[in-house]
């Protein structure tokens, strides 16, 4: 049996109208907030108070997780909770999906006796703060079929639900593709993520200009074509594949081939491929006369999850990775799913790494659902569905790089691994590909976090095993030295005032910066590591 859900504003009655259709049903009726309530022993007000928002969103998401599993359920969810795209897709997948509506004179006068204990309420006009909410959310709600409660006894709603449901309502909603919008330093832009997009990237990236296509050996024979609505556009650049060309003599190269394609000042540059391909397009769109707009097509999970996402942008040089960059920032990203399905089992391993590391950060759900799902496609067998995974990773890096564009504090935590990582990539001639590093790298921040007292050991266990499902590696290769991944590590940008500085964890959900790292316990580290 399916299960119902339903969404909606606060005061529009989805408890005492879920409570009701359970009964009549026969199903098991879950509000989420009273899940999240039993799971944490805190109201949702104290939550609020005492761990703020992001908190809350991340209980959500795990009781969508959770609850997504579950079947004969009614779920009333929070007025938030099915805004979340990631939340949408999993707790809709198997569901019809209704949202309840009603006027706003008639949300205020069923929530008149509860405002204070209504947190999204907070403040002195809760009438005017409940019509720029029903504003702000009315795209989001619009997208579920729509109940009007307003003037309706519960009971009456409650049937003409279950009467709906019986009919096949609510089962189909329009979930692909979804749009996360990012707060960059000059301007929003969008991160949509769906299936079947590169068809549509002029309209959805809003190109009108002339366009040039960069991508690589590999990626441009794959997918160029299917750009099929840009305006007239040259024909694409092709690089060489993989990191050893993720350098200033590839860019210079895309320099001339630009100026041969006639790209002036008001032309765009869009980038086809992981994330190597983006990190130089969007160098060479940072820089060739001094700027132009530029579009990010990603076919790696790894730079659909991060890459893409922030404006870094940038090339090795022989010292050392992305030591030459810029920040740049897209007009859009558009993650098309499909392309995942040619990329090889190891790469998409190595996106998932960066999943991992997005978890750690700051979202326990992620590592959850890696833990429990089937995530690396058996040869032969259908690709997983990667939708809510990437929307919740890339919700981690959004808001990260929206709080800190420019990287003066918190957005370090996104390095987390990659002063370890890094140095291995280097120091292997790149024959580790950059996810694999991080893997290697965020077990060793969790073995010094541990070392120095700052985490358990558990953590440690815990990473290494969700690794080893995902098909990563967790120990150093045999054929580098932990000297000469010191010495790599002192080429890393991530100084300051010539000390080192490290992204370490208490647990998951709880990393820092540290400088006061002692030399020693690096190389101890580095030593653990090593494999035999
Ligand atoms: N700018 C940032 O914020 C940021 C963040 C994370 C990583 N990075 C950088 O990203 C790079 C790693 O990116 P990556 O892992 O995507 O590597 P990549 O770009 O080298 O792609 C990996 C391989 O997969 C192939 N490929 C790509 N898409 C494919 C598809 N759909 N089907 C078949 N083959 C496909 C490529 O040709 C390549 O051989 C590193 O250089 C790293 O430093 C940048
Ligand atoms: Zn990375």
């Amino acid at each position: 049996m399916k299960n119902i859900i339903l969404t909606g504003f606060m005061g529009t009655g989805k408890t005492t109208v879920g409570r009701l259709l359970a009964e009549r049903d026969g199903r098991r009726f879950v509000d989420t907030d009273e899940w999240i309530a039993t799971q944490t022993g805190l109201s949702v007000a104290e939550i609020f108070r005492q761990e703020g928002e992001s908190r809350f969103r991340q209980l959500e998401a795990a009781a969508a997780l959770e609850l997504a599993g579950q079947e004969g359920l009614v779920i009333a969810t929070g007025g938030r909770f099915m805004l979340d795209p990631a939340n949408a897709l999993d707790l809709g997948r198997n569901a019809h999906v209704f949202c309840l509506t009603a006027a706003p004179d008639e949300i205020l006068a069923r929530l008149r006796d509860e405002i204070g204990q209504r947190p999204m309420l907070a403040g002195a006009d809760a009438a005017g703060q409940i019509r720029r909410l029903l504003l702000e959310r009315a795209e989001g709600y619009g997208q579920f079929a729509q109940v009007e409660t307003s003037g309706k006894t519960a009971a009456a709603v409650a049937a003409e639900i279950l009467a709906r449901t019986a009919a096949g309502e609510g089962a189909n909603h329009l979930l692909s593709p979804t749009r996360l919008p990012v707060q960059g330093p000059d301007g929003r832009y969008d991160v949509i993520v769906g299936h079947d997009l590169l068809s549509r990237v002029g309209e959805l990236a809003a190109i009108g200009q002339t366009a040039v296509v960069i991508s690589d050996e590999t990626v441009g024979p794959l997918y160029a074509t299917h750009l099929r609505d840009l305006p007239p556009t040259a024909a694409p650049i092709l690089l060489p594949a993989g990191e050893p060309y993720k350098t200033l003599a590839s860019v210079q190269m895309i320099y001339g081939a630009l100026l041969a394609a006639g790209l002036d000042r008001h032309g765009v540059i869009v980038a086809l491929g992981g994330g190597v391909i983006g990190d130089m397009a969007g160098f060479a769109a940072a820089t060739y006369l001094r700027g132009v707009a530029f579009v990010q097509c990603p076919t790696t999970l790894l730079a659909m999850v991060d890459a893409s996402i922030g404006g870094k942008t940038g090339v090795d040089l022989p010292q050392g990775k992305n030591l030459v960059g810029a920040f740049k920032q897209p007009q859009a990203v558009i993650a098309d799913l499909e392309t995942l399905t040619t990329l090889p089992a190891v790469e998409i391993a190595a996106g998932l790494a960066e999943v991992v590391k997005s978890g750690l950060i700051a979202a326990p759900a992620i590592l959850k659902q890696l833990e429990t799902g089937a995530w690396l496609p058996a040869p032969g067998t259908p690709r997983p569905n990667y939708h809510s995974l990437c929307l919740r990773a890339i919700q981690v890096k959004r808001d990260i790089v929206a709080a800190d564009p420019y990287e003066a504090g918190v957005r370090a935590h996104l390095n987390l691994g990659h002063t370890f990582g890094h140095a291995i990539e280097q120091v292997s001639g790149y024959r580790v590909r950059h996810g694999e590093a991080v893997a290697i790298g965020l077990v060793a921040a969790a073995h010094l976090s541990a070392r120095l007292g700052h985490a358990d050991t558990a953590l440690q266990q815990r990473l290494e095993a969700l690794l080893t499902r995902l098909r990563l590696p967790v120990r150093i290769p045999a054929d580098l030295a932990p000297e000469a991944l010191l010495r790599a590590m002192g080429s890393d940008k991530k100084k300051a005032s010539g000390r080192l500085r490290f992204v370490l964890l208490r647990g998951v959900g709880a990393v820092f910066v540290t400088a006061d790292v002692p030399q020693t316990a690096v190389l101890a580290t580095l030593r653990a590591l090593a494999q035999p």
